[in-house]
């Protein structure tokens, strides 16, 4: 059990079970979980920042110390506007670790040693899921029941309903 506050940052473009996985196991291990969503990337996101908030508050409903946040920038200054003591990471697989290493290590430098990036290994069942590639297959059409939340998945097909 780790005192204070920690930080999951994402896109959550949408939210998958992936996340969650490391949402639920992390809320155990910190007084209160950031998930923070980031709302300006470089990346085009699939769903507007109010769906993809809504969305983890309805994956979420169940975790009493989340609190669902967005920031913008960098996110150092974030780190330190909240006092997170410590920034959250999911690695899948090894694909993610030349990328995940990169972050922590320019991170540390600016977290300026009052910030710690810590690391969950993403449960077997979950390590192959990306956003992105949900977000392919129900496009097209296809099955993504059991990669998103159930709640996550009803509010995905509501809104192809709206949009066409
Ligand atoms: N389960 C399922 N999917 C996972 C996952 C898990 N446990 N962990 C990561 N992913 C997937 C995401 O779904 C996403 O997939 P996609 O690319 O297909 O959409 C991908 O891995 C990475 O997404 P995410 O976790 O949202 O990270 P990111 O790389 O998009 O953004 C930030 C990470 C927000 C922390 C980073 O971009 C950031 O800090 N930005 C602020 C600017 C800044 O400070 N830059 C300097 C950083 S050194």
């Amino acid at each position: 059990m780790m005192r204070g506050t920690m930080l999951y940052a994402g896109s959550f473009d949408p939210i998958t079970n992936g996340h969650l996985d490391i949402i639920n196991r992390a809320s155990g291990l910190c007084d209160k979980l950031i998930i923070g969503v980031i709302v300006n990337k470089s990346k085009v996101a699939r769903y507007s920042f109010e769906d993809r908030k809504a969305m983890i508050a309805l994956a979420t409903v169940h975790i009493a110390n989340a609190e669902i946040d967005s920031f913008d920038g960098l996110l150092a200054d974030y780190v330190a506007a909240r006092r997170v003591g410590a920034v959250l990471r999911g690695l899948r697989a090894s694909m993610d670790f030349e990328y995940e290493m990169q972050m922590a290590h320019m991170n540390a430098r600016l977290y300026k040693g009052e910030a710690e990036t810590v690391f969950l290994m993403a449960s077997p069942e979950f390590s192959f899921i990306s956003s992105s590639m949900v977000n392919e297959v129900f496009g097209l059409g296809g099955d993504v029941a059991g990669l998103v939340p159930d709640g996550v998945l009803e509010y995905m097909k509501r809104r192809v309903g709206i949009h066409g």
